[in-house]
């Protein structure tokens, strides 16, 4: 696997590449990652990694600095999971302007719903660098994982609103054997919020049961899984039930339930979609 810094050795590798699949990350790969990197694979042979802890995309607070940064892990587990790049560039090759304020992608009002209501500019932040990156490599296609499902529909909806040409691939959210959705941040819980961790995923799968029995009343399920949260000592942000392109629910038959939550410091994200996941 070859390890490029920055953008003038990618220009190089995309000289000798074909169609290439991108796979975005910030590092501290777990097995969610290593999905991505097969679904990348089962696309292209050229299966090009990017792994940048993006400061665009964390606000004041939040926990940019202590991110975990797992570089060594990372190339050892990219090389058997059969990535053939790796671009890891410093943030001053990404933004060489600086990070105050750079040209950003200016995305649609969902931006600034759900986890963009708590983490404003999140989402401008993490697509602009997804444009950047989709710009370096020239993808062809780029694998994201349904965890941050309303960051991939962003993504979605940039590549059709921008012409970008690029095929995104979605891939499913690999969970522990309790149902915790994999995530880096899960590293940040002591064994006591492990043990409750996975009652999100439980709550966000009750309504899913509800909604699949029948059930419409959209507010009281989200309300219940709210309280419920609560009870177990969790601060939840929302917990939501929308349509597939995370519209509102009303008068459709197939849902997507979200929901963020804290225990403690951590904060969580999760999703199931009615019908067949898991
Ligand atoms: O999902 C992530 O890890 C990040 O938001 C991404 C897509 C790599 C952009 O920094």
């Amino acid at each position: 696997m070859l390890i490029v810094r920055g953008g003038a050795g990618l220009l190089n590798a995309r000289t000798r590449a074909d169609k290439i699949a991108l796979v975005p990350t910030m590092g501290n790969l777990h097995v969610g990652h290593l999905a991505l990197v097969e679904a990348a694979r089962a696309k292209s042979d050229d299966v090009w990694v990017s792994l940048f802890v993006n400061p665009l995309q964390f606000g004041q607070g939040e926990d940019f600095d202590t991110y975990p940064r797992t570089f060594d892990e990372d190339v050892a587990q990219l090389e058997s999971a059969g990535a053939t790049l790796l671009f890891a560039p410093s943030v001053a090759e990404m933004y060489p302007g600086g990070v105050e304020s750079p040209t950003r992608v200016s995305l649609p009002p969902l931006a600034s719903e759900l986890c963009g209501r708590h983490r404003p500019g999140h989402f401008d932040g993490a697509c602009t660098v997804v444009l950047k990156l989709f710009n370096l490599t020239g993808a062809a296609y780029a694998c994201f994982g349904e965890k941050d499902y309303q960051q991939l529909t962003l993504v979605k909806r940039m590549v059709v609103d921008l012409n970008l040409g690029v095929e995104i691939v979605p891939v499913a959210t690999t969970r522990e054997h309790d149902g915790l959705a994999m995530s880096s941040r899960n590293a940040y819980l002591d064994s006591n919020a492990r043990r409750k961790a996975p009652s999100l995923y439980a709550e966000l799968a009750a309504i899913r049961r509800q909604l699949e029995a029948g059930r419409r009343d959209f507010a009281a399920l989200e309300q219940a899984a709210m309280t419920s949260l609560e009870a177990d000592g969790w601060v939840p942000d929302y917990v939501a039930i929308r349509g597939a392109e995370l519209q509102s629910p009303d008068g459709l038959e197939e849902f997507r339930v979200l929901g963020a939550a804290r225990l403690g410091a951590t904060r969580l994200i999760d999703n199931v979609k009615t019908g067949l996941s898991p």
